[in-house]
């Protein structure tokens, strides 16, 4: 008998490989960062080839630390970076670029030019996208545009484009030597380029954007035996596969309508289930799909994305250096009672919900003599947490309910400072579960419940604790207060990247 779920993270900024029991609970984890490439202003790349790397070594890591091997894992899962683009030759399973990183907005100016007809919303009815630097459409667009031979290879049938579960999926399942060429119905949501209604790709689409239809993967279920691992894990079941918001939906057991969670990373993620109906949004949310299982209907969710909310904690220490590691800007802003009167606003890749305004550019407003780092660090967390209200106040208009409780996950959620802060500036309980790393926890279920490893979506219910809870405790004046402030900072964002 197997005792073990394996789940991929391919993350924005690390891939780990972390093992689980049947309680949910972390049995091993593996991970490595990988580097991130920064060629010129507003673009962002990964390579590829080092990610596959990292991978395998990570899957070996983790295996190792706790003396198992692939006869110890009953199925595999992968969660991933969503929406970044890459594009593979499939004889040699080289990329013929790097990997367009979901932040990178090289193609900003051509949300103009396509906007011409139909406006910024001519895509939204079919796929629940606005038009935006993030999905992975029209960054498959650039890399056919400008890379040289894709196109001709593309056309031929001999090359392949994916997100990273794809590209990932292909490789693990063997590569050249005959991978599965698959993504789920989730990660394809992302791209631009699916129908939400029908879940396939569309037609028409394709042909505004010129995308060969032969590179695309084939769409799949989010939780069902796709193909069997070779290498490290040979033998055991690919049998999961979620983009990493969606999956930490699944990890929160977020599985009625009107459950949602926020998970904080690089940016922050807020998606709620909708049930078995897209729901169109008026306020700048996307509609996209939650998860499919097994041959179950598809499930959609409304999401909020922020692009820069931990990335702004990075920044300060990797660009700024006012910190020397990222747990440091607690300590940091603890030392003032108060953000001075600053407001940070990371509009770094343009503004993600509920504005979209991708020729947004970051600002740090309201500064005086009197401002100090501390001031600045209090402005960056807070900034996760305006950004946050600003979404979930977009989801409770558009779904019509008042949300009286926030599941929260991720890896900011350790600081206080910011989790207290983000309950007194909603005016809400936020809540956090005993197993934090529910994007992960997502595909392991995604992949258990595939292979019988879990019976169903009780087994995985009872797994859900919660660990930790902030009340709000600021007066209503306050709140107001700092919101209007908040509200007035954004605007100044505006049209920068216009001149
Ligand atoms: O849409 C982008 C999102 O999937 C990235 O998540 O956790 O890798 O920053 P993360």
């Amino acid at each position: 008998m197997h005792m073990y779920i394996g789940s991929i993270d391919q993350g924005t900024t690390s891939s780990r490989f972390i093992i689980f029991n049947k309680g949910g609970e972390i049995i091993s984890v593996g991970q490595k960062e990988h580097k991130q490439i920064y060629p010129q202003a507003g673009w962002v790349e990964h390579d590829p080839s080092e990610i596959w790397k990292n991978t395998q070594e990570v899957i070996g890591l983790a295996l190792g630390k706790a003396n198992l091997s692939a006869k110890d894992i009953a199925a595999v899962g992968i969660t991933n970076q969503r929406e970044t683009t890459v594009a593979w030759n499939k004889h040699t399973g080289k990329a013929y670029y790097n990997a367009l990183v979901w932040q990178d907005t090289r193609v900003g100016n051509e949300l103009a030019e396509l906007a011409k007809d139909g406006g910024m919303d001519r895509f939204r009815a079919k796929t629940g996208l606005p038009l935006a630097t993030y999905f992975s459409g029209l960054k498959l667009r650039w890399l056919l545009n400008n890379i040289e031979g894709l196109r001709e290879d593309a056309e031929k049938g001999d090359s392949l484009f994916g997100n990273m579960d794809t590209f990932i999926a292909w490789n693990l399942t063997g590569g050249t030597q005959g991978g599965i060429h698959i993504t789920d119905v989730t990660n394809a949501s992302r791209t631009q380029l699916m129908d939400l209604a029908t879940c396939q790709w569309d037609d028409e689409i394709l042909q505004v954007l010129n995308i060969p239809k032969k590179m695309l993967p084939e769409i799949k279920s989010s939780s069902m035996v796709y193909g069997h691992a070779k290498g490290v894990l040979g033998g055991v079941p690919l049998a999961g596969i979620l983009g990493d918001q969606q999956a930490a939906l699944v990890g929160q057991t977020c599985f009625n309508p009107g459950q949602g969670k926020n998970t904080y990373g690089t940016g922050c993620f807020l998606l709620m289930n909708t049930g078995l109906k897209p729901v169109p949004s008026q306020h700048g949310l996307l509609t996209t799909v939650a998860y499919q299982l097994g041959n179950e209907p598809v499930h959609y969710a409304l999401e909020g994305s922020v692009a820069i909310t931990g990335a702004l904690v990075q920044w300060l220490r990797d660009n700024l250096g006012i910190i020397k590691n990222s747990p440091d800007i607690e300590k940091l802003a603890k030392l003032v009672d108060d953000n001075g009167g600053c407001y940070f606003v990371p509009a770094f890749s343009g503004l993600y919900a509920p504005y979209w305004k991708s020729d947004a550019r970051g600002v740090l407003v309201g500064l005086t003599r009197y401002i100090n780092k501390s001031h600045i660090a209090r402005a960056a967390l807070e900034a996760t947490a305006f950004q946050t209200w600003e979404v979930l106040e977009a989801m409770e208009k558009d779904a019509g309910i008042a949300i009286s409780s926030l599941r929260v996950d991720g890896g900011m959620v350790v600081n206080q400072l910011l989790m207290q802060f983000q309950s007194d500036i909603l005016g809400e309980e936020v809540i956090c579960p005993k197993i934090i790393e529910t994007t992960a926890l997502g595909a392991a279920y995604a992949a258990g419940l595939a292979v019988g490893y879990w019976e169903n979506l009780d087994d995985l219910r009872k797994n859900w604790a919660i660990a930790h809870t902030w009340k709000p405790s600021m007066p209503a004046e306050s709140r107001d207060q700092l919101r209007k402030q908040w509200k007035k900072a954004v605007t100044k964002s505006f049209d920068w990247a216009e001149d």
